[in-house]
């Protein structure tokens, strides 16, 4: 055996047994194939639990602005997840949800910035600042998946995955216009 094979023999050997390596479960991914099916029923769990989680912060919003801006994204959301169903169905799987452990939580905090906060600008910029953490989790998602789609050749997926991963852009940007137009500055000056 030449040293460098042996090297080689001898690092994989130690990345198996490295401390703090962590045990996969008997349903991991073994492929991208998997991970992409896998990365797919987090994000439809995720934009489902947003149908039902923007309505909420609509209700608790009080600028028009940021009122429109969120109403218009859950339309877009409301597509996205039958967006989602028709990528299920080009890769020949069922769709189906898995709860989102990031997702939760984003949404968790959302709520709890909402009871930090008193109803009025404060509570819009708070509002905002939610949003936004949830649209960049969902613009990395996106990015990803439609890496993975191209990878594994669903060329058509990885079309409609762009097309809701530009969607979550325009959204940042419109709460970032929201908030630099209006909801901040107001929010500073109600001390
Ligand atoms: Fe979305
Ligand atoms: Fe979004």
């Amino acid at each position: 055996m030449k040293t460098t094979e042996k090297k080689e023999k001898d690092t994989s050997k130690k990345a198996a047994a490295k401390k703090g390596t962590i045990k996969a479960k008997s349903s991991a991914a073994s492929g991208l194939n998997d991970l992409f099916e896998d990365s797919l029923k987090d994000i439809y769990w995720a934009e489902k639990a947003l149908t039902k989680a923007i309505p909420k912060m609509v209700k608790n919003a009080t600028s028009e602005e940021l009122i429109d801006s969120l109403n218009s994204h859950l339309t877009e959301t409301e597509e996205q997840v039958k967006r989602l169903e028709k990528v299920f169905e080009i890769i020949g799987k069922k769709a189906t949800a898995k709860k989102c452990d990031a997702m939760a939580g984003l949404i968790e905090e959302g709520k709890s910035i909402m009871e930090e906060t008193e109803l009025g600008v404060v509570r819009d910029a708070g509002i905002i600042a939610a949003s936004q953490k949830i649209e960049h989790y969902e613009i990395a998602t996106y990015g990803t998946l439609r890496q993975f789609a191209e990878t594994l050749g669903f060329a058509e997926a990885a079309t409609l995955l762009e097309q809701t991963l530009d969607e979550e852009k325009g959204a940042d940007l419109k709460l970032t216009e929201v908030a630099v137009s209006a909801v901040n500055i107001e929010a500073a000056e109600a001390e």
